[in-house]
């Protein structure tokens, strides 16, 4: 995987930000996630790889764009599989929440698993915990023995789930250890990626979320050295088959980091939509500039490079919103970019 591409990543992200962002507390997910989308599959074109979308926005007869299978990028460069997900918690950007954020994935072919469109159950980790857990233990356990290898306290430690109602014998278990949780409205790519930075506070991200979720997360993880263990859930016998199509022959099976994202270079760029514990939201800094803030993180390097970003906005990026229309023709005016 060429390094450049790097770049040509946060490139993409940022803009699907930039669209999202304009969408902000307006509750309104439908409009958000067509206008990160669609402006998604316009950067894409500007990206030297020959993309096949693995994780996208649905299959062809439900997404207008960036379905599973589409073709994406300049159709220069190497063949490539790509996951993206414009808006990383629709919900959170509707009701102006923090954790919101677009990201993408971009794997050497054949790497990424096809996920289904189902719920998965994970444990997600950073590099110190990596090899030390194991997804079938009792959460109770799990928590224990992180603690051990920590070397801290179960008081001092911090479980992120999502707070939801399926989760509540979970979410018991974990109390009654003494940890602290931290429940999460939506957003479990944020969630898990978190457990990698220790300036996040949070150690361990536990519970289901979606299964295409948990292949871009698998990926950041994989890059920052820490692991993701899932399993997916098919609720019925139609999930089941789905499964078979997508070429999971076992879907209950114990999934490793690997078998979510591969074991060639992985490429992850995510910008934050709305503040979260490793990125900062799209902000107007200045008339017609708005700031972003980036994280671009490379498998066979382990790089992780921070990137801000200011962005000078056209007239019509600006105007009112009507939702009938397209509310962002960002077209790649980045101003200035720094590295940090
Ligand atoms: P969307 O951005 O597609 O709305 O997904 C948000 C999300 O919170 C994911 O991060 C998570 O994997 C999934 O939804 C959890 O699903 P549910 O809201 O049904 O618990």
């Amino acid at each position: 995987m060429d390094r450049q591409l790097s770049l040509e990543c946060i490139r993409v992200t940022e803009a699907a930000a930039l669209a999202a962002s304009r969408w902000i507390g307006r509750g309104n997910t439908d409009e958000a996630d067509g206008a990160a989308t669609s402006i998604m599959r316009n950067m894409f074109e500007t990206v030297p790889i020959r993309g096949q979308v693995v994780i996208g926005e649905g299959e062809m007869d439900e997404a207008p764009m960036l379905y599973i299978g589409e073709t994406v990028g300049s159709g220069a460069g190497s063949h490539a599989d790509v996951a993206v997900d414009p808006v990383e918690g629709t919900e959170l950007v509707a009701k102006g929440l923090n954790g919101a954020l677009s990201v993408l994935a971009i794997a050497d072919s054949g790497q990424l698993l096809h996920a289904p469109d189902m719920y998965m159950q994970k444990l997600a980790c950073g590099p110190q915990l990596r090899g030390h857990l194991h997804l079938d233990d009792p959460l109770d356990v799990t928590v224990k023995k992180a603690a051990a290898v920590l070397k801290r306290d179960l008081s001092e430690m911090t479980v992120s789930i999502l707070d939801r109602e399926r989760h509540a014998k979970q979410i018991e278990c974990l109390r009654a250890t003494g940890v602290r949780l931290k429940l999460l409205n939506a957003g479990d790519v944020a969630g898990a990626m978190a457990t990698a930075f220790s300036e996040s506070g949070v150690d361990l991200y536990v519970g289901s979320g979606g299964a295409p979720e948990g292949v871009l997360a698998a990926a950041a993880l994989r890059c920052l050295g820490g692991e993701l263990q899932a399993r997916l859930l098919p609720a019925n016998d139609h999930e089941v088959r789905r499964c078979l199509q997508m070429g999971i022959s076992q879907p209950d099976r114990l999934l490793m980091t690997e078998d979510l994202s591969g074991h060639g270079d992985v490429l992850f760029a995510a910008t934050g939509i709305t503040p979260g514990d490793v990125l900062q939201g799209v902000r107007m800094t200045q008339e017609h500039y708005a700031e972003t803030h980036s994280l671009v993180l490379r498998s066979k390097t382990g790089t992780v490079r921070f990137v801000r970003t200011l962005h000078r906005l056209l007239p019509c990026d600006v105007a009112p919103l009507r939702s009938e229309q397209p509310p962002h023709s960002y077209t790649g005016n980045a101003l200035e970019s720094n590295v940090i």
